[in-house]
């Protein structure tokens, strides 16, 4: 279990659903004051007003992470707030339509599952990486997903953008190496969220068979992972992906 120092603050992008919502809560319990950011404003809210109720220290605020120049605005309102900023959790992604050979895909489908999925994860970083760099401290964690290491058929857009965070994060890992700052990735396999559930039947199958515990993860045992890649604990490891699989990556 990891209990954060105090203060501790963490920035949870994509915190009004699935694993980010569940992240935020988790690590709200043991300690750290949350930022929760969204594109889904009002869901956000939600998340924030639960860790408050639970007793816990969080704010809110809508971010779309493919607007540069409106997060602008948002990252800096945050960092004020907050003072110092130790973490960052990326969680925000989408799947794009799935289910479809690559000579079906849309390019302006691709295009968006780009630009929240890749080109998102490079903004992100890039709004908190000086801030951290002032503070010669900071654990920057972007959820990747077994796609990227592995390629599920019928979703070329997402197992293309993963494999890029993945590369990404390998990269970032070692600029920022001698900073005090990590970077790492977590590759899920399926755990059980609302992208998931918005997912087509044949596609979930398709994943969770190839899964050797032959079940989905759950998000508490995402969160958990998150909370401690994101803690000073987490001190020797950067630019690597960590696995969340149920035995389907072993390497
Ligand atoms: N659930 C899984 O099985 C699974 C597996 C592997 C990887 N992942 C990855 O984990 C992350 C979280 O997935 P989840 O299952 O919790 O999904 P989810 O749909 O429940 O949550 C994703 C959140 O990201 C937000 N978001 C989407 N686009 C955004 C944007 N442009 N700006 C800001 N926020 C935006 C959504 O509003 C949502 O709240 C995603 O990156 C996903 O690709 C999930």
């Amino acid at each position: 279990m990891t209990n954060f120092p105090d203060p501790y603050a963490i920035a949870v992008v994509g915190a009004a659903s699935g694993i980010g919502q569940a992240a935020a809560g988790l690590m709200a319990a043991r300690g750290a004051s949350i930022i929760c950011l969204d594109r889904d404003s009002a869901g956000a809210q939600k998340t924030r007003d639960e860790i408050i109720a639970a007793g816990g220290r969080a704010s809110a605020y809508a971010l779309d992470v493919t607007d540069p120049v409106a997060a602008k605005t948002v990252w800096q309102k945050a960092l004020d707030e907050c003072g110092q900023l130790h973490g960052l959790v990326n969680c925000a992604g989408v799947t794009g339509k799935t289910n479809l050979k690559t000579h079906e895909v849309d390019p302006v489908d691709f295009d968006l599952v780009y630009r929240i999925n890749m080109m998102g994860t490079l903004l992100v970083s890039q709004a908190v990486l000086p801030h951290m760099l002032e503070n010669k401290f900071g654990r920057i964690l972007h959820i990747a997903s077994i796609a990227g290491k592995e390629g599920n058929a019928g979703m070329v857009a997402y197992s293309a953008t993963k494999a890029g965070v993945i590369g990404m994060v390998k990269s970032m890992g070692k600029d920022y190496a001698e900073t005090g700052i990590t970077v790492n990735a977590l590759a899920p396999a399926v755990i059980r969220t609302p992208m998931v559930a918005a997912l087509p039947e044949a596609q979930v199958n398709y994943m969770t068979d190839k899964i050797p515990m032959k079940r989905c993860g759950e998000l508490d045992e995402a969160a958990e992972m998150i909370a401690w890649i994101v803690s000073p604990a987490c001190s020797f490891t950067t630019g690597f992906t960590f696995d969340l699989s149920g035995g389907r990556a072993t390497y």
